[in-house]
Parts: C-alpha cells; sequence; structure tokens
C-alpha cells in the first residue's frame, strides 16, 4: 500500500490508464486540433504537432507523473516537498492552477455549445447541406449571453458532481465506461466519412505536408497544442500521478497514453477532413468548424442526422474526462492546504469558475468589445495558457527534473525504487529531458512571441 493510506486514488491499473488518457482526450483533439490543422497547412502542422509531443510533451509528462506520485501531493504541494529548500519552485505550482482556471473558463464555454448542438442535431434543426444554417446556428449559440452563460453552468454542475464523487468513485468510474464508447464511435464515423467517393483529397490535406505556411508563431501553436493535449506543464499531470498505484510503470504507461492520445486526433481529422473535402468545405474555417461546417457535412450523406448526433455525443463525451482533470487541480489543492471538505472544495471551485468563465463566454455577445492585449476574454484565457503558461510550466518541469531533482532520485521514482528493470528508458529520458526538451521549449517561445 501506498505510504499515504487514508488517500484517494486511482484503484486498478485500467483505471490509472483511462483516467489519464481521459485527461488528455477532450475538445483538443476533435475541436482545436481539426481546425488548427485546417488553418495552417494541414500534413505540415500534423508532423510539427507530432514531434513536439513525443520530444517535449512525452518528457515533461513522465516528469510531472514522476514528481506527483514521489510526493502524493497536490500541484502546490507537491513543489514545496520536491524542492524544500526553495520557494520559488512553488511559483510553477501556482501558475498550474492559474492555468487550470483560465482553460476551465474557456473550455466549460465551448462544452456548452457542443451539449447545445447535441440537443439541436436531435431535433434535426441542423439538417441541412448549406453551410450558412450550422453557421446561423452557432452564431445564435454563442451570441446569446443568457442562453450561452446557462449552458456553461450546466457543464459546472454536471462535472462538480462526479468530482464530489471523488477519485476511484467519481473520476476512475466515469473514464472507465466513457473511453470505450468514446473510441467505438469515433471509428464509426471515419468509416463512414472514409467511404465517401472524395474521401482521398481529405486525407491527401491531412497526411501530405506543405511546410510553406509554417512560421515561428505557428510552430509555437503547434507546441502549445501538444502541452494543451497532454494536459502538461500545470500541475493536472502532477495531480493525477498522485493518485497513480505505486507499482504503474510511468514511462510506460505515459507512453501508451500520448500514443493512445495522437492517435484519437489523427482519427478526429480522418473524421472530419474527408467529409469536409467531399464536399466541398472550407477546411480553414476557424474554431467554428466544428460546429458550422461539421453539421452540413454530415446533412450532405446518407444517414447523415444519426452520424451527426454520433459525432456530437462523442465530442460531449471525450470532453468529460478532460474537465475532470481540470477541476481536480484546484480542488486537490483545497483540500489538501486549506482542509476544506471535498464538497467544499469543489463547489467554491464551481463557483470561481463561473466567475472566471463569465467573460469568456460573453465574449461572443456583450462582452466582444472588451479586449486585453488584443484579445477577446475567450482567447485571452486560450492564449495565456497553451501559448505561455503550459509552456513555460513545461520548461520548469523539464528543468527540475533533468537538473536539480537529482539523477539517483529519478531513477528511484521511475523504476519504482528498482522493482522495474528498465534502465535503458530512464537514460534515454534523463538525456532529452535535460538538453532536448528545455532548449526546444525556450527556442520556440522565444520565436513564436518574436524576440529572435
Ligand atoms: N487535454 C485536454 C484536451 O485536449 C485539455 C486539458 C488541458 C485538460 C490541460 C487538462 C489540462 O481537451
Amino acid at each position: 500500500m501506498s505510504a499515504n493510506q487514508s488517500r484517494d486514488g486511482f484503484a486498478t491499473k485500467l483505471g490509472v490508464l483511462t483516467a489519464t488518457l481521459g485527461s488528455a482526450v477532450g475538445l483538443g483533439n476533435i475541436w482545436k486540433f481539426p481546425y488548427m490543422a485546417g488553418e495552417n497547412g494541414g500534413a505540415a502542422f500534423l508532423c510539427i504537432y507530432i514531434a513536439a509531443t513525443i520530444v517535449v510533451g512525452l518528457p515533461v509528462m513522465i516528469s510531472e507523473i514522476m514528481m506527483g506520485r514521489h510526493a502524493k501531493s497536490n500541484a502546490i504541494s507537491t513543489w514545496r516537498k520536491v524542492a524544500p529548500d526553495n520557494k520559488l519552485w512553488t511559483l510553477v505550482g501556482v501558475s498550474g492552477v492559474v492555468a487550470a482556471f483560465a482553460i476551465m473558463a474557456f473550455y466549460t464555454d465551448v462544452v456548452g455549445w457542443v451539449f447545445s448542438f447535441i440537443v439541436m442535431a436531435v431535433s434535426g434543426g441542423l439538417n441541412s447541406t448549406d453551410p450558412k444554417i450550422g453557421e446561423a446556428a452557432f452564431s445564435a449559440t454563442v451570441s446569446s449571453p443568457m442562453s450561452a452563460l446557462l449552458w456553461q453552468w450546466g457543464v459546472l454542475a454536471l462535472v462538480s458532481t462526479i468530482i464530489i464523487g471523488g477519485v476511484t468513485k467519481g473520476i476512475e468510474k466515469t473514464t472507465k465506461t466513457l473511453m470505450p464508447i468514446l473510441l467505438g464511435m469515433l471509428i464509426l464515423v471515419c468509416i463512414r466519412s472514409l467511404t465517401l467517393p472524395k474521401a482521398g483529397e481529405g486525407l491527401a490535406f491531412l497526411f501530405n505536408p506543405d511546410f510553406s505556411k509554417v512560421t515561428g508563431e505557428v510552430v509555437l501553436m503547434a507546441m502549445g497544442l501538444a502541452f494543451f493535449k497532454l494536459s502538461i506543464g500545470m500541475g493536472t499531470m502532477m495531480t493525477y500521478g498522485s493518485y497513480f498505484r505505486n507499482d504503474a510503470d510511468v514511462p510506460f504507461t505515459a507512453t501508451r497514453v500520448m500514443l493512445a492520445d495522437l492517435t484519437v486526433s489523427i482519427l478526429a481529422g480522418v473524421a472530419i477532413f474527408p467529409a469536409v473535402f467531399n464536399y466541398g468545405f472550407e477546411p480553414a474555417a476557424g474554431p467554428g468548424l466544428l460546429f458550422m461546417t461539421v453539421p452540413a457535412v454530415f446533412s450532405s450523406m446518407p444517414l447523415g442526422q444519426f452520424f451527426m448526433v454520433i459525432f456530437f455525443v462523442l465530442t460531449g463525451l471525450a470532453t468529460m474526462g478532460a474537465m475532470l482533470s481540470l477541476f481536480e487541480v484546484p480542488v486537490a489543492f483545497f483540500i489538501e492546504a486549506l482542509k476544506w471538505n471535498r464538497r467544499k472544495a469543489t463547489i467554491l471551485t464551481a463557483i470561481g469558475l463561473a466567475i472566471c468563465g463569465a467573460p469568456a463566454t460573453l465574449s461572443f455577445s456583450t462582452m466582444s468589445d472588451v479586449t486585453l492585449f488584443g484579445l477577446n476574454f475567450f482567447d485571452f484565457y486560450d492564449y495565456l495558457s497553451s501559448n505561455l503558461l503550459l509552456p513555460i510550466g513545461g520548461f520548469f518541469i523539464a528543468i527540475f527534473a533533468g537538473w536539480k531533482w537529482g539523477s539517483d532520485k529519478v531513477e528511484r521514482a521511475l523504476s519504482n525504487r528498482g522493482t522495474l528493470n528498465n534502465q535503458a528508458i530512464i537514460s534515454l529520458y534523463s538525456v532529452i529531458v535535460k538538453w532536448i526538451t528545455p532548449l526546444l521549449v525556450l527556442a520556440v517561445l522565444l520565436k513564436g512571441l518574436g524576440f529572435i
């Protein structure tokens, strides 16, 4: 048993995997990845995103889980335990909690749109091959302040209910049920999309790289997506690592989650792009791609309404594991550091999120003119988290694991105190996390922000 017997945690090895994968899979795969790839050259973007995931994402993920499991603590207190002599490291944890709020603020808004699209898809209101109908439905959804807020609050209430259930009975149980259903549905939609006559054009877009559209900013976006996708750089994986069993193989689990998550992104691309090209739609439609193009695309095919409903339901399901893991970051901190009970921590977090989230939701209506650094609140939260807080957090995590913590501790933690025979993997990890990951993150950050 763990040293900390009273602490809730993931009870089974399968639960460790589904909860971690459930955190990784979400809007990042189904909403962000397709629209970003659509805008930034398709396959070229995919290549950079895959490279960032492997060279930067995976080492940071392993580091975070390793530190969380060692400290058996939340995202902030973990730093106090692993770096007791220097309080400055705790700031990385604080930035993670801020990032969790920033992400949830816009994430719950988008999930609200997804839920309202499920209702519209079921009622048949989206059955039209004219993209104008999807466009009108989308702008009606986002621009009506009260209904957008109500959807967001509904989402927060739903997630809170599961979080109050706890780690084993809430998070683990939910993700174990949802992940297989989600994968099954996604594969079904892929098959439908691939059997369309002109599917080849969409596949060429997704898999034939044209690097002419790639700039420093595009690379930063692809790296930001890799961080966002793997839920790293902000303490989610640290918090989840603290629930890992002591016999879980951290590098192996992280690698499996990374590969499965990449597969889901690619499957989402395979579900969307062949259909988009087959019916002559525009791949570069931006954040509205999922909501404006997808209904029209599905309405153009036989059994379209059925597949449209499946598609939005699977998107809604995919967001649950991600939101649970985001929510758990502040909740775990409040429970452990402020000694609040789980119910109180959850309810107060939800209220805080409703307050931070409202300006994001209202960015498309009453607050559309309010900007911070030239961005509306929605885009500001997104940019701040994906392109700044997560890469910066990831940079410091890599520096800590590679340079500060000590190779003996890293080795003990990753080999489960010598019970796993994975010396070669640990050596490879140590070289990458020391030299490659931090330098790449730094270079991409500086280049993407225009400093070099
Ligand atoms: N990985 C999730 C997704 O792609 C988002 C997320 C980011 C979740 C950061 C937790 C922490 O949708």
